[in-house]
C-alpha cells in the first residue's frame, strides 16, 4: 500500500514541477527525472518481483499508468513551449509577404549630362574624337586668335568674368578649336562640349553658366554641303526623326561665311505655335566655314584646307526635346523638375 500511496505522490510532484519548467531544456530534465533509468518510478518497476504476489498486478498496473500520465503531461508541455517559442520568433520576426518592398531612392545623371553623353556618341560614332579645354582660358584663345582683336565689339556681346591676371571664364567652348588645330593636323574631326560663361542678366532663355557642344571639321575640300550633312545625321539621332534643316546668315567672327541653323519646330512640325512664335522655325545654333585667320592662327594652310565649325547649347538643345520653358531649372533646388528625367 505503501508503494501505491508513493506513486500517487510521484505523479502530483511530476505534474507540479512540468507545470512550473519553462524550457524545452527543463522538460527533458524532468523527463530523465522521472521516467529515466535511474528514477523512482524505473526501480519501482525493477523491484516489482520483490513485492507481495498479489500486490504485484496492483503496483504494476498502477505504475504504467503514472508512466503514462507523465509522458502525456510532457507531451502537452512540450507543445506549450513549443508553440510559445514560434509565437515569439513570429512577433519579432513578422515577414509579411504581401508588403510591398522599400523603395529605394536612386540619384539618376543630369539632363544636360545625358544629353552630352548621347552627342558624344553620335559624334564618336562618325568619327569624331572629343577634346576639352580649360573653363578659365585666356583672352588669346577665347577671343585673339578667334579673329576677334581688343577693340573687336563682338567682345561686347560676350561679357564675362575676369580674373585678376587677365584671363577669363571662357565665353564659348570655340577656344577648343585653336587648342585642338594646334595639337593635331588634318584631317580633324572633333566635337568639344563643356561649361561656358557670360556675365549678364538670367531669364527664362539665359543663364550666367551653361553649356556648349563645340563641333570643328578641318579637311581638303570640305564645303557647307559636308556641314549640313552633319548637322542632319545628328539631329535625326537626338530627335529620333527627319529634322528638317534652315540656313540663315549670322554673323560670327570665327567663320565665313556664318550661319544661324534652324530647325523646323518640333512641336507644330513647322505649321506656326507659341513656341515657334508662329514662324515654324526655332534657332539652334551657330555655325559657318572656319574663317582662314582662324585656321592661320592654328597653323593650318587656308589655301590648302577648309573646314567647317559649329557651336550649340545643349541646354537649349534639352529645352527643346523635352519642351522646357525656362533655362534656370536646370540649376534649381527644385528636385521635382529633375526627378521626371
Ligand atoms: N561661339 C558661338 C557662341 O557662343 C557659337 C558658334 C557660332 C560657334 C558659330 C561656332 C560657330 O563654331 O561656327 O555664340
Amino acid at each position: 500500500m505503501e508503494v501505491l500511496s508513493r506513486l500517487d505522490q510521484i505523479v502530483k510532484e511530476a505534474a507540479q514541477e512540468i507545470k512550473s519548467a519553462s524550457s524545452l531544456n527543463d522538460a527533458d530534465n524532468l523527463r530523465i527525472k522521472y521516467l529515466g533509468r535511474k528514477s523512482e518510478l524505473t526501480s519501482i518497476l525493477k523491484n516489482l518481483g520483490k513485492l507481495e504476489p498479489d500486490l504485484r498486478p496492483k503496483v504494476g498496473k498502477a505504475s504504467n499508468e503514472v508512466k503514462r500520465k507523465i509522458e502525456q503531461l510532457l507531451v502537452e508541455k512540450n507543445e506549450t513551449l513549443a508553440d510559445q517559442i514560434f509565437t515569439h520568433i513570429g512577433q519579432s520576426e513578422r515577414i509579411d509577404i504581401t508588403q510591398p518592398g522599400d523603395v529605394r531612392e536612386r540619384g539618376h545623371l543630369h539632363p544636360i549630362t545625358q544629353m552630352r553623353i548621347e552627342i558624344e556618341d553620335i559624334f564618336t560614332s562618325i568619327g569624331f574624337t572629343i577634346a576639352t579645354g580649360p573653363e578659365v582660358e585666356t583672352d588669346y584663345y577665347n577671343f585673339e586668335a578667334l579673329n576677334i582683336p581688343p577693340d573687336h565689339p563682338a567682345r561686347d556681346i560676350q561679357d564675362t568674368i575676369w580674373t585678376e591676371d587677365g584671363n577669363l571664364l571662357r565665353t564659348h567652348t570655340s577656344c577648343v578649336q585653336i587648342r585642338t588645330m594646334e595639337k593635331f593636323k588634318p584631317p580633324i574631326r572633333v566635337i568639344a562640349p563643356g561649361r561656358v560663361f557670360r556675365y549678364e542678366e538670367t531669364d527664362a532663355s539665359h543663364e550666367h553658366t551653361f553649356y556648349q557642344v563645340e563641333g570643328l571639321m578641318v579637311d581638303r575640300g570640305i564645303s557647307v554641303a559636308n556641314l549640313i550633312a552633319v548637322m542632319k545625321t545628328m539631329l535625326r539621332a537626338v530627335f529620333h526623326r527627319e529634322v528638317k534643316v534652315r540656313l540663315r546668315p549670322g554673323y560670327f567672327p570665327f567663320v565665313e561665311p556664318g550661319f544661324e541653323l534652324d530647325i523646323n519646330c518640333l512641336l507644330c512640325g513647322g505649321t506656326g505655335c507659341p513656341a515657334c512664335k508662329n514662324s515654324g522655325w526655332n534657332e539652334l545654333l551657330g555655325c559657318g566655314m572656319v574663317h582662314p585667320n582662324v585656321l592661320r592662327a592654328g597653323d593650318i594652310d587656308p589655301e590648302e584646307y577648309s573646314g567647317f565649325a559649329f557651336g550649340m547649347g545643349l541646354d537649349r538643345l534639352v529645352m527643346m526635346k523635352y519642351g522646357i520653358g525656362d533655362i534656370r531649372l536646370f540649376h534649381s533646388a527644385e528636385l521635382r523638375f529633375l526627378e521626371q528625367f
